[in-house]
This record gives structure tokens, sequence and C-alpha cells, in this order.
């Protein structure tokens, strides 16, 4: 499903960010990417969700290596994501419910059908934005952002999901609220990746653990303790 092999990204030819990492992951994998502030962590996350290339070594997603992947097969990858970016980038004049909407249609889904309408309806009310949905996404505070951006990614189904510091803007309640949605996801057999700096969310579920140290990916277990 994912498989890294040696892969380094260092931005404008400066030191490396990411160095020679390696990383298998199985469909249906959780995994935790921990580590301290300006370890790698988004970096990592943004070459899994195609956002960015690697400098050098292989990454491939889905059996499909992204150094000799067609633009045609990459497009088909991408409707297969969900991507949480940390800096959440919603489209600040759509409203709520557009924000979510916009991806089904990126996924290939043209015409929204009632159904489609009621599952965002639902995904907003569980994540206590059923009031919001039809402000602007500007008119939101960062923690409300934050849940539209995993509503946006979640809303398709995504066979991988990569969120990064998903719950890094919220309160306790909505940060399981939040990791309910991943952990239903990926006992339907999504693949996920969590970058997280909340040592309780890693404590209380326990799940496979990267760390990240200045690029190096220092140690990687069956569980996480860190
Ligand atoms: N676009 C960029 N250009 C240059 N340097 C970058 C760029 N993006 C990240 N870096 C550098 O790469 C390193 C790792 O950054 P990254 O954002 O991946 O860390 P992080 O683990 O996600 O940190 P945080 O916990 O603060 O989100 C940092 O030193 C950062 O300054
Ligand atoms: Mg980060």
């Amino acid at each position: 499903m994912v498989n890294l092999t040696r892969v380094s990204k260092s931005y404008f030819g400066q030191v490396r960010v990411l160095d020679e990492i390696s990383l298998e992951l199985k469909k249906g994998d959780f995994l935790y990417v921990v580590g301290g502030s300006g370890a790698g962590k988004s970096s990592l996350l943004r070459l899994l969700a195609t956002e960015e290339a690697a400098t050098s070594g292989s990454l491939s997603l889905f059996g499909y290596d992204l150094n000799t992947i067609s633009p045609t097969t990459l497009r088909s990858i991408r409707r297969l994501l969900g991507y949480v970016p940390q800096d959440v980038r919603l489209i600040p004049d759509l409203s709520v419910a557009d924000n979510v909407a916009l991806s089904l249609s990126l996924a290939g889904r043209r015409v929204l059908s009632t159904t489609s309408r009621s599952h965002i309806d639902e995904l907003l009310e569980r994540l206590g934005l059923a009031a919001k949905r039809h402000k602007p996404a500007s008119a939101l505070s960062g923690g409300e952002a934050q849940r539209v951006a995993v509503a946006r990614a979640l809303i398709r189904q995504p066979e991988l999901i990569v969120a990064d510091e998903p719950t890094g803007a919220q309160d306790r309640d909505f940060t399981w609220s939040l990791m309910d949605l991943f952990l239903k996801a990926n006992l339907n057999g999504a693949t996920v990746v969590v970058a997280t700096h909340d040592r309780e969310i890693v404590r209380r579920v326990r799940k496979r653990c990267a760390v990240l140290k200045a690029g190096r990916l220092a140690i990687e277990e069956a569980l996480c303790y860190y």
C-alpha cells in the first residue's frame, strides 16, 4: 500500500529534512508519526500525500512508484487519498458544506446525490458544525476549520488517510470525536497515518508508531511509547 525505500528530502539543496527513510504500510495499517517540532513529520506526510516529490529514494503508493507514474495514474491515486494538511487550507469564500462537497467532486463524483448531501450533513453534525454549514469557511475558528478539513478528507471514504496533526487545535471532546472517525475508517479497511504531538492519544490508543528525530526514522515499534 505504502512503501518508502531510503527516501530523503531536502529543500533548496539544504540539509536533509528527511534522511533515508524506509517504511512499509500494508492495507489497513494505522501508524502514528511522532517527533518534536521541526523533526520532519509534515515533510514526510506531504510526500505520502503526493504534495511534494522526494529528493531521492523511492516511494510507492498502491503499488505505483511515484518516480515513474503517469499523470493519469497519479490523478487516480489522489482520488483514493484523503489528506488533512497541518495548515488546513479550506477555500475561504465557499461554505463549510461546499468545501466538503468539493472533495467529492474532485474524487470524480460530479453531481452530488441527495445521499452524498445527507452524508455531509451527518458528518458535519457529528463534528459540531451543523449550525455552521452555510457559513463561509473564512468565518470559522481555527479548531472548526480543522474539523472541516478532516470532514473534507474523510467524506470520500479514502483508502489512504494522511492526517497532519488533525487534532492540534481541538479540545479533548473533539479530539476524541476525530480519533473515533479515523479509527472507524481504519476498521473499515482504510490505511491511516496520523502525525501528532498528543501523547495522550498515542498512550490511550495503542498503535504502531514512527518516531522522527532530525529527519531520521529513529524507531518503529509494534506499539508507540512516545
Ligand atoms: N518548504 C520548505 N522550505 C524549506 N524548509 C522547509 C520547508 N518545509 C519544511 N522545512 C524545514 O524542514 C524541517 C522539518 O519541517 P516539518 O514541517 O516537516 O516539521 P514537523 O515535524 O512537521 O514540525 P511541526 O511539529 O512544527 O509541525 C524544518 O526544519 C523546516 O524548517
Ligand atoms: Mg508539522
